[in-house]
């Protein structure tokens, strides 16, 4: 069988990757000729644990190429689609153009009995609409819609080890074709759920809206304790020992960014509204409005240990990446923080593992430090923003004496409070009362 992913961003160079290292002859194509030209000599255009080494073998064994012609794909049996659907400027539906200008483009060289996956996540009806324009094209492929659940930072791990594969497929063939393209999967019984287009493509959206929704109800409750003198760590630890409500995603803090998680809500509400059914979805508007809300108490929390005035105050900004293990700083809470503070006069100074680049492509005004010594030299206050595993490792005894004032907030509540408290800093978390 001979696949070809169309896209080769986050998703697609990762599903490219990984579905030529279980055996099978790969194309990824993309417009962009630049990333195209890395890719092929084994280069990831970003930071992706392990992508890469399984990239340079997939390379070396000669079933994956990459290429920014779409005829190259013509005689393939299966044509994954995994370009981006940002947010619209000046609205909160998502971008198409990106699905649509794939679906075009491929239509032509896709041959008959070939099958046309989206796996990129689309408001609901897209599906459908991209089936019937490409029978206005003449073309004779099927369409299906498989939806990817991937985390960034463990991208390759969730492609090879998914926790259940979701196809939506009008026919049996279909089904066939894609039991065929991940039976090394199935092999290791990874559940298997055939629906219906629509059901497809909303299992995605629903999973997405329901991890926003436990990240924000745990900063809802971080809200309560900060209120009433409470601990949300402690709080977060007590219930979620009941299994069904389950300890995972249940970590206050300066709430959820990345190219994913805000943008499908918002998509998934601008959708409902068209549906008629805006009521449905009404409760993820305040979902938003709690996330966007903890960047806020996070600066309220710098005001109240450096005064209103941030003129010429000195911060040292931990992480700009939306979480550890990622360079990627779309929509990144912590990004946000640093450039709010700066907008307010203060002199920011920040560091990231892998982001610092990306970041300043986004904020080039703010300082990028070369190192963790280097950003919180000087600094009258730190702000963790980033779980990066290198920030959580920090010795608060040995870098006290690198700033002016030893100030911390943690933002991601991921630091051992008690020990940065016995050495010495003044510590404020988000959600915890600060005695
Ligand atoms: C998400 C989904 O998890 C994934 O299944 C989907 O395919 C794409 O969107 P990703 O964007 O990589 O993946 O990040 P995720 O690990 O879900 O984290 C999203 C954001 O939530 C991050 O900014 C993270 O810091 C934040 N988060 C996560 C919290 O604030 N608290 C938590 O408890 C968990």
């Amino acid at each position: 069988m001979k696949l070809s992913v169309i896209g080769t961003g986050y998703l697609g160079a990762t599903h490219a990757a990984a579905m030529a290292s279980l055996g099978f002859d790969v194309v990824g194509v993309d417009v962009d000729p630049k990333k195209i030209e890395l890719l092929k000599v084994g280069k990831v255009p970003f930071f992706e644990p392990d992508l890469e080494d399984l990239l340079i073998a997939e390379v070396n064994s000669g079933r994956l190429k990459f290429t920014t012609d779409f005829s190259e794909a013509k005689d393939y049996d299966v044509h994954f689609i995994c370009v981006g659907t940002p947010q619209q400027q000046g609205s909160l539906a998502a971008d198409m153009k990106y699905v649509d200008a794939a679906l075009d483009a491929i239509a032509p060289h896709a041959k008959t009995g070939s099958l046309i996956v989206g796996k990129s996540t689309v408001p609901v009806g897209t599906a459908e609409q991209l089936s019937k324009r490409l029978r206005e094209l003449g073309s004779k492929a099927e369409l299906a819609w498989n939806p990817e659940f991937l985390r960034e930072g463990f991208a390759v791990e969730d492609t090879l080890r998914p926790n259940r594969l979701v196809v939506g497929v009008t026919s049996d063939s279909a089904e066939e074709i894609l039991k065929r393209a991940y039976k090394p999967l199935l092999d290791n019984n990874v559940p298997w759920i055939r629906a219906d287009l629509p059901t497809a493509e909303l299992v995605k959206v629903a999973a997405n809206s329901f991890l926003a929704t436990k990240i924000s109800f745990i900063n809802a409750m971080a809200e309560i304790c900060e209120a009433a003198g409470g601990d949300v760590t402690v709080l977060a630890k007590a219930i979620g020992y009941d299994p069904r409500i389950g300890s995972r995603f249940l970590q206050a803090g300066i709430g959820f960014g990345g190219g994913c998680l805000p943008k499908d809500i918002r998509a998934f509400m601008a959708r409902s509204e068209e549906l008629g059914a805006k009521q449905s979805l009404e409760f993820l508007r305040e979902i938003d409005s709690i996330n966007l809300r903890a960047r806020q108490r996070m600066i309220d929390l710098v005001r109240l240990d450096l005064g209103a005035d941030l003129k010429g105050k000195r911060i040292a900004v931990l992480g700009a990446a939306f979480k550890p293990e990622s360079d990627d700083v779309r929509d990144s809470p912590a990004l946000d923080i640093a450039a709010q503070v700066a907008a307010a006069g203060a002199d920011v100074y920040v560091f990231d593992p892998k982001a610092n680049s990306n970041a300043k492509l986004r904020f080039p005004a703010l300082n990028y430090s070369h190192s963790v010594e280097e950003c919180l030299s000087g600094a009258e206050i730190v702000l963790h923003l980033t779980e990066w595993k290198e920030f959580r490792a920090l010795d608060p005894i040995k870098v006290k004496s690198l700033v002016a004032r030893p100030n911390i907030i943690d933002g991601r509540n991921a630091l051992d409070k008690a020990a940065w408290e016995s050495a010495g800093w003044h510590f404020r978390g988000l959600g915890r009362a600060t005695r």
